[in-house]
């Protein structure tokens, strides 16, 4: 049997005063490189700010049990100990660690593997949400701003477009069951899973790719949902496989049938998954990778707007524009993104081309802000 493995955890981050639901430990081994990991606590009893005091004058580090991470995780988020900003850090970091188990080239890829990470990251996306319960877009945009990025960029990736995407989710529709938001954070966490089978000299490739390589990049798509329906069978409690599948197979669909794998149009792509594709857009142009452009809000909107209707689905990208507050910052130049941008390619810069004239149509490089009042009135309709 393989060794149990432990986490430290932050005095300030251990709840207090109430019933614990995870048992402490101390590394009571004096062999750097040994560990010998004894209970100092244990789940059920009550623990006491002066308990608690205690131990801080006894014990450098205490630590949680791996198999406990997400009684931990809930706890962090419920008991109120950290800040948002506290929670979805450690949120991310449970997020990477089975992310990591599959998106690590070091490791083997196997069913089990992929079991693990599906059930770590559906324990991730239920504390995030709870966390992100009444963030709107802005302000999860601040809140991701203020968390350290890892430097391998499919990481930082997914957990944006899931967080984003569940935020889109509600944003789109107030009255999204739990069910719903859990399929479609998800559903972004693991977007880019087929990504695993595509070597990384293509994938971090910027820019300069040959046709060759490009059609390797979109075979990602069909990776992934391979991928997912092998791990069919698996006890997955309320999950339903077959919507992650969706997610991950048609987010790089328009809605206009130009999209790939299947070149699907409008309501033929899963609702999930234009979700999923407006949270995959609007990341890929707003974070920073280390050597890309990057866009403000404000021009990403604009360029998504040209898009709506097209690329994406209008009705998700009204919805989603509706919760961002941005000011069109006069820019001399009307902008549009070119036919090669790619939201799972890495820019050094944007395709950008200007808008001719002659182009223009009646929709053609307007931003419309729309009242979320009036927005829903029209819904109701
Ligand atoms: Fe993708
Ligand atoms: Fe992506």
């Amino acid at each position: 049997m393989e060794p149990k493995s432990y986490f430290s955890v932050s005095y300030d981050l251990i709840c207090r005063d109430t019933v614990m639901p995870y048992d402490l430990f101390v590394n009571a081994s004096s062999v750097e490189s040994k560990q010998k990991y004894v209970r100092v606590f244990p789940n059920g009893e009550e623990l006491t700010a002066d308990d608690l005091a205690g131990f801080k004058l006894k014990y450098k580090q205490l630590y949680v049990c791996e198999d406990q991470r997400n009684l931990y995780m809930k706890s962090l988020v419920q008991s109120g100990v950290a800040s948002d900003e506290e929670a979805v850090t450690f949120i991310k970091d449970s997020a990477i660690k089975y992310l990591h188990n599959v998106f690590d080239p070091e490791k083997e890829f196997s069913t089990e593997l992929l079991h693990e990470t599906i059930a770590g990251c559906k324990d991730a996306v239920e504390n995030m949400i709870d966390v992100l319960d009444d963030y709107n877009i802005d302000g999860l945009r601040v809140l991701i701003g203020s968390l350290s990025g890892h430097d391998f960029y499919t990481y930082d990736h997914s957990i944006n477009v899931s967080m984003y995407s569940l935020t889109v989710m509600r944003a789109l529709k107030p009255s999204a069951t739990r069910q719903e938001l859990l399929h479609v954070g998800l559903g972004g966490l693991l977007h880019d899973l087929g990504k695993v089978k595509i070597p990384t000299t293509i994938l971090n490739k910027p820019e300069g790719l040959t046709e060759e390589e490009y059609a390797v990049i979109k075979t990602h798509p069909d990776l992934g949902l391979e991928l997912i329906l092998g791990s069919e069978g698996m006890d997955m409690d309320s999950l339903d496989l077959e919507t992650i599948a969706r997610i991950i197979n048609e987010h790089h669909e328009d809605v206009a049938g130009t999209g790939y794998p299947k070149g699907l149009k409008g309501s033929e792509i899963h609702l999930l998954a234009r979700v999923c594709a407006i949270a995959d857009f609007f990341d890929a142009i707003t974070t920073k990778r280390s050597y890309s452009d990057v866009m403000s809000v404000s021009q990403a909107i604009a360029i998504m707007e040209k898009t709506s209707g097209k690329k994406i689905d209008k009705k998700i990208f009204d919805a989603f524009k509706a919760h961002i507050d941005y000011s069109q910052v006069g820019s001399t130049k009307d902008l549009k993104m070119g036919d090669s941008f790619d939201p799972s390619i890495p820019f050094a810069h944007f395709p950008l081309e200007e808008v001719q004239a002659m182009f223009n149509d009646e929709d053609f490089g307007k931003i419309r802000v729309l009242d979320e009042k009036s927005d829903k009135k029209k819904e109701k309709k």
